[in-house]
């Protein structure tokens, strides 16, 4: 879209461009370009226009749009990032490109989700244009053994990523909560697509939701003791284009790094995790009540290894834990 590559060009240059270089760079007329300028003025984007100088971006309002993140991601990694205004669900879009052949990295983004989904059949909170809601895919080569360490992979990678555009030190809640001051501030759904007669894994949608620039208000009443987001953190709004741009270079590693590099990110995990040594609740199955039990230690394949008071000493693989006497969400 015309407007949206004008917007690329002005947010990746700090100092005027003059409307000829937009053109010839765009294969434009000049009229083209003026009027991609005025629409944009007309959405909310600061631009200063000076004689035989051009065109300089001041600033842009928070949107979701190609233009917005052409301003911080390179264009070619843009080929294979989908941004939708709506959707049901990013994951669900992304599982049906994915069948339809779609290469590992693919992403879905979308501003708002009409049903978005959380784990356990629970749903995600989705508002408009206040969190990101975004699904990446990857079509790892590795064991099924391994895959199930793909989740805390990805929460390590969400983890530094915020820490990097955001200046924040986040906790990840065994498996793959991100949490900051006790609350929930991230959550990751992965499903994986399997293919039936050899058992092997043919992609994995990662679905990340983080709540940006949502007020406690904006959750459910029961969720406003557990969550949190980014600007009620930073006491302030929070643009999610940069937030984005630091997201997808984190998880573009793991094409690389998954599973090979597990000490380094078994290491960040181990840092970041505030479970073992607690005294926990163990929520095995959807519906039951949970079990109370000792966390001892993320093991060397990111298990939880847990003691029960019995006695018995399981690794867990999979399920929810909560510390018990704590307030918040961990
Ligand atoms: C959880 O905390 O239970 C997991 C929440 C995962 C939410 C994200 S938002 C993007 C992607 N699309 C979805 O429908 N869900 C995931």
């Amino acid at each position: 879209m015309t407007r949206d590559d004008v917007l690329g060009i002005l947010g990746s240059n700090d100092d005027y461009v003059s409307g000829q270089m937009i053109s010839e760079q765009l294969g434009l007329s000049r009229a083209a370009v003026n009027l991609a300028v005025r629409s944009l003025r007309d959405e909310g984007y600061e631009i200063e226009s000076k004689t035989r100088l051009g065109y300089r971006l001041l600033s842009s309002p928070d949107a979701l749009s190609y233009g917005e993140l052409a301003q911080y991601i390179d264009r070619d990694r843009l080929k294979t990032v989908t941004v939708l205004d709506h959707v049901d669900s990013t994951n669900n879009k992304l599982k049906t490109m994915e069948h339809e052949g779609a290469p590992s990295g693919s992403i879905v983004i979308a501003d708002y989700q009409e049903s978005g989904k959380g784990r356990r059949g629970r749903s995600f909170v989705s508002p408009k244009g206040s969190g990101i809601y975004l699904s990446y895919l990857l079509r790892p080569e590795c064991t099924a053994d391994e895959i199930s360490q793909l989740t805390a992979f990805t929460a390590v990678a969400v983890s530094r990523s915020l820490e990097k555009a955001c200046g924040i030190e986040p906790q990840i809640k065994w498996v793959n909560d991100i949490l900051v001051n006790g609350r929930k501030l991230v959550g990751i759904l992965t499903e994986l697509s399997v293919e039936s007669e050899s058992g092997s894994i043919t992609g994995c949608v990662i679905g990340i939701g983080i709540n940006v620039n949502l007020d406690l208000e904006d959750f459910p009443q029961d969720l406003r003791s557990k969550a949190t987001s980014l600007s009620l953190v930073k006491n302030g709004p929070v643009k999610r284009a940069p937030v984005i741009k630091e997201l997808i270079s984190e998880l573009d590693k793991l094409e690389d790094n998954f599973p090979a590099a597990k000490e380094e990110y078994l290491d960040y995990y181990r840092m970041h995790c505030p479970i073992p040594g607690k005294k926990i609740n163990v929520y095995k199955i959807i519906g039951k009540d949970p079990v109370t039990a000792e966390a001892l230690e993320i093991t060397d394949d990111f298990s939880l290894k847990v003691s029960y008071e019995n006695g018995t000493v399981e690794d867990l693989r999979s399920g929810e834990v909560t510390i018990r006497g704590t307030e918040g969400y961990i």
